[in-house]
């Protein structure tokens, strides 16, 4: 399958060898961030040729166990990384669910570029993936994100405690998700995927 999909103003990939300067020139480019959840700073001697090519090996791993895709969103000339997005934990099966977690960097805030990500990215996890159902358990005060996954359809499913141990604490999420029928998009369930992990 590949791993790649473009929106108007965006090429969505996976990393590869040859994008280590990219990686490294954006990342380090970032200003500080602009909220609790917003891409902390790292330091310069963390971007080396090794960390990166360990990325691209986990990477691989996790795309062959059809378990986590790390997507990369580069403009489309992809000299700059906009932001990121996740499919994380696949589970296949009776479940055939995934959590989105997504990242735009603080530069291109507001300017549609979150929105553009995530849709095209449903419709990669439905049509491509053959995912049915995408959950994001978001936090309680993250107005940006709620009101992202609320603009793309995605339903306030419930209230989850403790959930995620994320800065040292158990935090509450409000989980959001969307099915593929609610894209009309009906999957064959004869023929459910199975988990090759
Ligand atoms: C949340 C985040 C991805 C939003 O990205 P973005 O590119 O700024 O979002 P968009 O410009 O596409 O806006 C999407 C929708 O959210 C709304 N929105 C975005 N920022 C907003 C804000 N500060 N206040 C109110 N609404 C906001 C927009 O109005 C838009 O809705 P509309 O199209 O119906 O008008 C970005 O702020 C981010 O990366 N934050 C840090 C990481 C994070 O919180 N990730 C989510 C973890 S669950």
């Amino acid at each position: 399958m590949k791993y790649h999909f473009r929106t108007n103003r965006l090429s969505v990939r996976l990393y590869k060898k040859s994008d280590f300067q990219i990686w490294k020139n954006s990342y380090l480019q970032l200003s500080d961030p602009k909220n609790r959840w917003d891409q902390k700073l790292r330091n310069a001697g963390e971007f080396t040729k090794q960390n990166f090519n360990k990325i691209i090996k986990a990477q691989d791993e996790n795309i062959a166990q059809d378990s986590f895709i790390d997507f990369i969103a580069f403009d489309k000339k992809e000299e700059n990384i906009i932001g990121t997005v996740s499919i994380m934990d696949i589970s296949r099966g009776v479940f055939q669910n995934a959590y989105l977690g997504y990242r735009i960097f603080n530069p291109y805030w507001r300017k549609g570029y979150g929105k553009e990500l995530i849709d095209k990215t449903i419709d990669f996890s439905f049509k491509k993936l053959k995912l049915h159902r995408l959950e994001a358990g978001i936090h309680p005060q993250n107005k940006r994100s709620i009101a992202l996954a609320k603009s793309l359809g995605l339903r306030k499913e419930g209230y989850s405690k403790r959930r995620l141990y994320l800065d040292g604490q158990w935090q509450d999420m409000v989980l959001y998700a969307i099915t593929s029928e609610e894209r009309s998009i009906n999957h064959n369930t004869g023929k459910l995927r199975r988990n090759r992990r």
